[in-house]
């Protein structure tokens, strides 16, 4: 169907493909007849003639959302297309290795449900969570940084009062969490709302057990000064799901799935843009490799550990465990107007 490789051809009439290939020969005069070879191992040749019909098909497809009314949807589509495109010419993708794509993702969906969200772990492994953040929270002032949400979110929590206990049944060590809501010029955010959630001591999440379990996570709001405080559980390392198709790429690509010791938090308050983020330990040896590149230097909080008999803030008993307690003010920015 193309003409002779690097040169325009005639015999395209006015179809979407013989403009594109017109405008690539015009465009790319350095394509020559000269074979390149991509890299990568084993890479094969590619002729000029191969390259110019797999930009025509990729010219193509940009060409087919032409028409796209909405300009942000075109540019969206066009760039979808253009990065898949490049990547599948750049590493010779063959057939069976995109059908194993394509069972991955099928294995991905069927993993997927109300309490297991394995798309959103593709993502956070990938980066991208923690990319599309980076994007949407340019660093603003002295703003909380956001980190990823994860996929152990869920809408509903319990709430409890100022100085309540987020464990129920998740066991760990007590840890009591205090700090304030405030707002970039350091004004008080009264009744903040503050979702928090954790895993527990064996590294798990409420909605990972059998049932309808809801444990290490609550709500709770600011007082009228954006004070807050509860207890919650000291954060431990854990793994990040393995048993489905994004454990098996981590453990294929001889990656670690631990994250760095956290706890969650997602700040709603009117007016205010919504934080959704994470607390991490000072000192915990995952800062520098967690699975989901979510650490960020700012949100690393000491956790002190309390010598066995300091009366509690609350004169809460712990008697026969040791409890440790934590600080984290938050920073909200306005919301957009
Ligand atoms: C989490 O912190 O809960 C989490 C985040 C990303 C992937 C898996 C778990
Ligand atoms: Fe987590």
């Amino acid at each position: 169907m193309a003409g002779a490789p690097g040169t325009r051809s005639a015999g395209h009439g006015s179809s979407i493909m013989a403009d594109a290939a017109n405008r690539r020969a015009d465009e790319e005069p350095a394509m020559t007849s000269e074979p390149t070879r991509p890299t990568g191992p084993a890479a094969p040749i590619v002729t000029a003639h191969q390259h110019q019909l797999e930009a025509e098909l990729t010219d193509a497809v940009l060409a087919s959302f032409g028409p796209t009314p909405d300009p942000r949807l075109k540019h969206l589509m066009e760039a979808l297309v253009r990065h898949p495109h490049a990547f599948i010419t750049e590493v010779r993708l063959s057939e069976r290795e995109w059908q194993r794509a394509v069972d991955f993702l099928t294995a991905a969906g069927h993993i997927t449900t109300d309490r297991r969200q394995e798309f959103v772990l593709l993502s956070d492994v990938l980066g991208a969570s923690t990319q599309v953040i980076n994007v949407n929270h340019e660093a603003s002032a002295n703003a909380t940084e956001a980190t990823v949400t994860g996929p152990f979110f869920t809408e509903a929590s319990p709430e409890v009062p100022i100085g309540g206990d987020i464990a129920g049944q998740a066991k760990g060590q007590p840890c009591w969490v205090e700090g304030t809501v405030t707002g970039t010029e350091g004004n008080a955010v009264p009744g903040a709302r503050i979702e928090v959630w954790q895993a527990d001591a064996d590294g798990l999440y409420d909605v990972q057990y059998a049932g309808q379990r809801v444990s290490g996570r609550a709500h709770l709001f600011a007082d009228a000064r954006g004070q807050y405080a509860f207890w919650a559980l000291t954060p431990t390392p854990y793994s990040i799901p393995q048993d489905g198709p994004v454990g098996s790429l981590l453990q294929r690509t001889g990656r670690s799935p631990m994250r760095a010791s956290h706890l969650h938090f997602r700040v709603t308050a009117p007016g205010m843009r919504t934080l959704v983020t994470h607390i991490f330990v000072e000192g915990d040896d995952l800062l520098d490799s967690d699975a989901v590149f979510g650490v960020k230097r700012s949100l690393v909080r000491p956790f002190r550990q309390q010598p066995p008999g300091t009366p509690t803030p609350d004169g809460r008993e712990v008697a026969g465990h040791t409890w440790c307690r934590a600080r984290f003010d938050i920073v909200l920015q306005p919301a957009a107007s």
